[in-house]
């Protein structure tokens, strides 16, 4: 039996063909003379009939359950007026069944096909059933097309896809390294790479001037509903460009991508915003701006108010700083939540101001504040009858910031305040280029090491580092980092230099960078580039909530695998082959 047409595409324009096709059991009914069968393969489903007259097909039909794997070669009929469904693109037809296989049976599985409602455990254990269901094979299937549109936009704008090793060095992304041991260098590691970033780099270096990759990367990281430890890039790297090239590039691309994926018109250019207003606006580097709640700055107004929080605040170098919230007068209960909610960005003060329908204020801020204060706050939200303000005040700015970001973003959802139909780029550019870490009393690279400082800010370097930008760009999406990006460092005294501030020893950056730096002695065009989270970018176009639901086989919360079960244990000769002893933690035993 020879398939001759997929399930979903035997449509009326089929009616008196003869056809096969194959797939597996969906549905079947038997209504004592009839049979109907519906039939799923990965385009969709068809309905075929055996009627009793033919008694071997009957016999053999009535043996079939769900998820067996049949074939069946019949003539195309028209559905009589009333069994028509219009749902269904073959719903105006159904197959006369005139010879049927059973290829193989099923057992019954572990849940049904149909049922939307399964437990994710069990889904991911038998993973390749859940991949039956059509809203997943619906979200590899756009998978699938995105990587295609990507890849012609690449190719035709003069990239080469190139590959990388996976057994290779640490790379400069700064998560935890999955490690992999040398059998044939007992006590040595491989690392997989966080990125190919290095090795991009080396192709530039080479002379290949354009470098794309669809690639495995991994970081041994907490998982998030965005992040997976193995996640997918599309990474690039360009030479002789500046970060407007770069931009200008990846808003071609994306909106190709929009276009051909979705039917969606996106407008270009994005938004650009520096690192300091998307913080000082928005709360978070990556802000969601389907929705307003725009962050103040109330300092001017409440400075030396007399109210100590606000005083103490100001004078220690922190803010005040609020949100208005259009049309909604929160409950207590609400605003008890919010200020326990705050709590988990180290923050432990919210007021608010909440105007009634008649135009008048409540606010325990009343106590410390002058009528004539409070109602500058409510000019400057231009707050009408029936608006909130939230307002947050703390010695530390990041902590303000990083609270009200929060909240504004929970508000938004909890108050259904985001259009989900919409999509919201833009350009977070200007980032700092170093972080100073209290417990390490040292400078870390936010980027990485390699990411060129502006132009205009070098000369911080040696007295303010913490006042230096890097030409680094992430583009967002929505509320979420898609991807990010910078050009690179191409002068060796110069890359010293930030080696030196970022108090990497010689034999440290010998050891993890010296083949880059030796390559870099030896011609290094300018160069930048960017990498995006594939999977994010999917997750997104389908407007989906979590990662796994893009990745035929995702791992869960710890890390791990429920197909595979892997991690696993291994054997004690593998172990020995490769010179390694496993100690127990909890017992501290050898083994
Ligand atoms: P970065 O570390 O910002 O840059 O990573 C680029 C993008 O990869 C995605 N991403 C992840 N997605 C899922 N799970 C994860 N664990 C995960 N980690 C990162 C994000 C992120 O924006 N080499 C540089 C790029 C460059 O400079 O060219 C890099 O890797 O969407």
């Amino acid at each position: 039996m020879k398939r001759s047409d997929m399930c979903n595409d035997v449509d009326e324009k089929k009616i008196g063909k003869v056809v096969t096709v194959c797939g597996w059991v969906h549905k079947k009914r038997n209504l004592g003379q009839l049979i109907f069968i519906s039939l799923r393969d990965r385009t969709g489903l068809v309905q075929a009939v055996i009627k009793q007259d033919q008694k071997d097909l009957f016999e053999l039909a009535k043996n079939i359950k769900s998820e067996f794997v049949i074939g069946i070669t019949g003539m195309v009929n028209a559905r009589d007026e009333k069994d028509i469904n219009p749902e269904m693109k073959t719903g105006k037809i159904e197959i006369l069944a005139q010879d049927l296989i059973i290829f193989s049976e099923s057992e019954i599985t572990p849940f049904s096909i149909l049922d939307k409602d399964v437990k994710e455990d069990l889904r991911l254990k038998y993973r390749y059933l859940d991949l039956r269901r059509p809203e997943l094979q619906k979200n590899l299937f756009l998978r699938h097309k995105t990587a295609q549109v990507i890849r012609e936009f690449l190719n035709q704008n003069n990239f080469l896809e190139i590959e990388t090793p996976v057994l290779t060095k640490s790379t400069p992304e700064g998560a935890r390294d999955y490690l992999v041991p040398s059998r044939i260098h007992p006590g040595e590691f491989y690392a997989l790479p966080q990125s190919p970033q290095l090795f991009k780099q080396l192709l530039m270096v080479s002379g290949f001037d354009r470098y794309y990759q669809i690639v495995k990367c991994f970081r041994d990281e907490d998982l998030r509903a965005d992040r997976q430890p193995e996640f997918t890039q599309v990474d690039m790297e360009l030479s002789f460009v500046d970060v407007d090239d770069v931009i200008d590039l990846n808003e071609r691309l994306l909106k190709k991508v929009f276009m051909e994926i979705l039917g969606k018109e996106i407008k270009t250019p994005f938004l650009r915003l520096s690192y300091k207003e998307a913080m000082e606006r928005f709360g978070s580097d990556k802000p969601d701006l389907r929705f307003d709640l725009e962050i103040k700055n109330l300092n001017e107004i409440v400075k030396n108010s007399g109210f100590k929080i606000f005083d103490e605040a100001i004078e220690n170098g922190g803010s005040v700083r609020g949100f208005k919230v259009e049309n909604i007068n929160f409950s207590r209960r609400q605003l008890d939540y919010f200020a326990e909610f705050i709590k988990d960005f180290k923050s432990d003060f919210l007021a608010n101001i909440l105007i009634d329908k008649t135009g008048e204020y409540k606010s325990y801020l009343k106590k410390f504040l002058s009528d004539e204060k409070i109602k500058e706050i409510i000019n400057l939200f231009d707050a009408k009858p029936g608006d909130s303000i939230l307002i947050c005040a703390d010695k530390e700015n990041k902590i303000v910031l990083n609270a009200l970001g929060n909240l504004r973003n929970y508000v938004a959802k909890k108050f259904d305040l985001i259009n989900k139909d919409e999509y919201k780029f833009l350009w977070v550019t200007e980032f700092p280029m170093f972080e100073w870490s209290e417990d390490d009393k040292r400078f870390f690279a936010v980027h990485h090491p390699f990411t060129a400082p502006m132009d205009e800010d070098i000369k911080f370097l040696d007295s303010e580092p913490e006042k230096v930008r890097a030409k680094a760009y992430d583009i967002v999406l929505n509320g979420f980092e898609l991807g990010g990006g910078s050009l690179r460092i191409y002068d060796r005294g110069l890359q010293k230099k930030i080696f030196d501030l970022l108090n990497l020893k010689q034999k440290d950056i010998e050891e993890r960078f010296g083949f880059l730096l030796e390559a870099f002695k030896y011609g290094v065009p300018p160069h930048g580039g960017l990498a995006y989270g594939f999977d994010r970018l999917i997750m997104l176009l389908l407007n989906q909530d979590y990662i796994r639901d893009v990745i035929a086989f995702p791992k869960v919360k710890d890390a791990s695998c429920p197909l595979t079960n892997a991690p696993g244990e291994v054997f004690d000769e593998q172990l020995e082959e490769l010179g390694i002893k496993i100690i127990k933690k909890d017992s501290g035993e050898e083994n």
